[in-house]
């Protein structure tokens, strides 16, 4: 489904991502993981097309978007849930309005917008919150509501930067456990996140990123042992 191949990525000469190949396969669920810094960030805006690498090959569902033209972009974008740390949404808007207006935009009819819109509340648990605006929300029910958001076109790929960031642990969990449903219904998860605890008890594909490279990933790590792995002398029973 993605298929990144040596992509590098500059800030005024400064390197964010270097050399980064890694693909991720149709209904996986993959954590992006790292410190603050590491360009986590920078690869998923590179994936949402809201950033341009300077190299490399950038293959998104068979669409080589390093030559992709402007025009192309909102194409490429109707198959992309995207979910922020701050929620963005709209605080004049009820609930019900924030998701609706995800889809006026592309021209869904009114009846379908609401039967699309009802679904997707009801998927994330927040039904019975549609004529609420977001201040009124707690956060982890304002971060439901931009999942929903996210899914209503019923995109085939959900990605998410730091989308418990803002959350209490245990809102956070919800959270996660709400994209892993998403999951299992066929959607394919990226998620970007430093919260290491809660990746490290989701037991899914965790790729980590330090300094702008991929220095793990524990799908690697499950198909052949690296050589660290390896019998250390003092260690072998
Ligand atoms: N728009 C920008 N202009 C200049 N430098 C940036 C910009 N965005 C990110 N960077 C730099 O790129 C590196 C990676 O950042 P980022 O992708 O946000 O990391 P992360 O999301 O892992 O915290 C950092 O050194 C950051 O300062
Ligand atoms: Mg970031």
């Amino acid at each position: 489904m993605i298929h990144l191949y040596r992509v590098n990525k500059s800030y005024e000469g400064i390197p964010a991502l270097r050399e980064i190949t890694f693909s991720v396969d149709k209904g996986e669920f993959v954590f992006l993981t790292g410190p603050s810094g590491a360009g986590k960030t920078t690869l998923l805006k590179i994936l949402f097309c809201a950033e341009r690498a300077d190299e490399g090959q950038i293959i998104i569902q068979g669409m080589n978007t390093f030559r992709l033209g402007p025009s192309s972009i909102p194409y490429l974008r109707r198959n992309m849930g995207f979910v922020f740390q701050d929620y963005k949404l709209l605080p004049h808007k009820t609930v019900f309005e924030n998701i609706a207006l995800a889809l006026k935009v592309v021209g869904t009819p009114y009846g379908e917008i609401e039967r699309r819109a009802l679904t997707a509340l009801k998927k994330v648990g927040m039904l019975n919150k549609e004529h609420l605006t977001p201040p009124k929300l707690s956060g982890g029910e304002q971060q439901r509501v931009a999942v929903a958001r996210s899914l209503v076109n019923e995109p085939q790929f959900l990605l998410a930067d730091e989308p418990t960031g803002n959350l209490d642990p245990a809102s956070g969990q919800e959270i996660f456990k709400l994209f892993k449903e998403i999951n299992m219904k066929g959607t394919t998860v990226l998620i970007a996140t430093h919260d290491w605890e809660t990746v490290r008890t989701m037991q899914r594909r965790i790729v980590a990123m330090e300094r702008g490279r991929i220095v793990s990933d524990s799908r690697d790590s499950q198909k052949k042992p690296s050589p660290a792995a390896a019998v250390r002398p003092g260690t072998a029973s």
